[in-house]
């Protein structure tokens, strides 16, 4: 691929996380710690129906998208092997007591979102830039190259974000097209947005 966008290796995985890092410092999953990051984009790897594409610079990667079609199929294969995944939390959680009561509250909310109904879907997970690079139209380069990635293999793009204190993020998801569908409390006071992005319309129409 041109420009700098190719489709994520094993070999990506530190500098994804590193990025992963960088990109989303205060979240759920990055207090998780790096071995998780490596675990959970080694599962998306290691998934047949992957949609992963990085941006290489000329000093390393500057940010990756990284999903899934089919999200339920996914999930499903996660929790398959929930005890590997518990074992590398519980190491974290061990040097870590105040993840507890966060680990334990979101024990269950992935498995409950499974859907059966999602054989036409692709589920854009992580979208990140390195915060050095921002504003320079990588993020929108990468979400192109993932939605162009996705159009022959599903119909529907779906992805979540948080909904509050998070307006710039919402509003580049709607600047590409992007269509709020719906807002959810994911957990207690923590409003996620629900957007749709429609693949099987012309490119120029979506
Ligand atoms: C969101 C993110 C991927 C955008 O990447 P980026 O390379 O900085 O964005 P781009 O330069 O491609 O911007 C594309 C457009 O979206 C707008 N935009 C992007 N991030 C924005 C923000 N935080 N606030 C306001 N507008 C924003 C840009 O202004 C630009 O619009 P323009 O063309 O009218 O100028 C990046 O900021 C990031 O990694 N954020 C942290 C991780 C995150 O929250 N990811 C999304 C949730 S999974």
């Amino acid at each position: 691929m041109t420009n700098g966008y190719r489709q994520a290796q094993v070999a990506d995985l530190p500098e994804i996380v590193r990025i992963h890092q960088a990109a989303f410092p205060d979240f759920f999953m990055t207090a998780l710690g790096p071995r998780f990051l490596a675990n959970f984009y080694r599962r998306i790897l290691s998934y047949p129906d992957h949609v992963f594409w990085l941006k290489q610079g000329n000093a390393g990667l500057e940010g990756f998208a990284a999903g899934f079609l089919h999200p339920g199929e996914f999930y499903l294969r996660m929790k398959a092997e929930r005890l590997s995944i518990a074992l590398i939390v519980a190491t974290r959680v061990l040097s870590r007591l105040s993840l507890l009561p966060r680990v334990l509250a979101s024990y269950g909310e992935v498995w409950r979102s499974i859907r059966e109904d999602d054989k036409d879907l692709c589920e854009l997970s992580s979208i990140a830039v390195h915060p050095d690079c921002s504003g320079k139209g990588i993020g929108q380069g990468l979400a192109a190259v993932f939605i162009e990635g996705a159009r022959s293999r599903a119909k529907i793009i779906v992805l979540t974000t948080d909904a509050a204190g998070n307006e710039g993020v919402n509003r580049f998801y709607l600047k590409l097209g992007f269509v709020l569908a719906d807002s959810y409390e994911r957990s207690k006071g923590r409003w996620m947005n629900r957007y749709r992005f429609q693949l099987d319309k012309p490119p120029t129409e979506a």
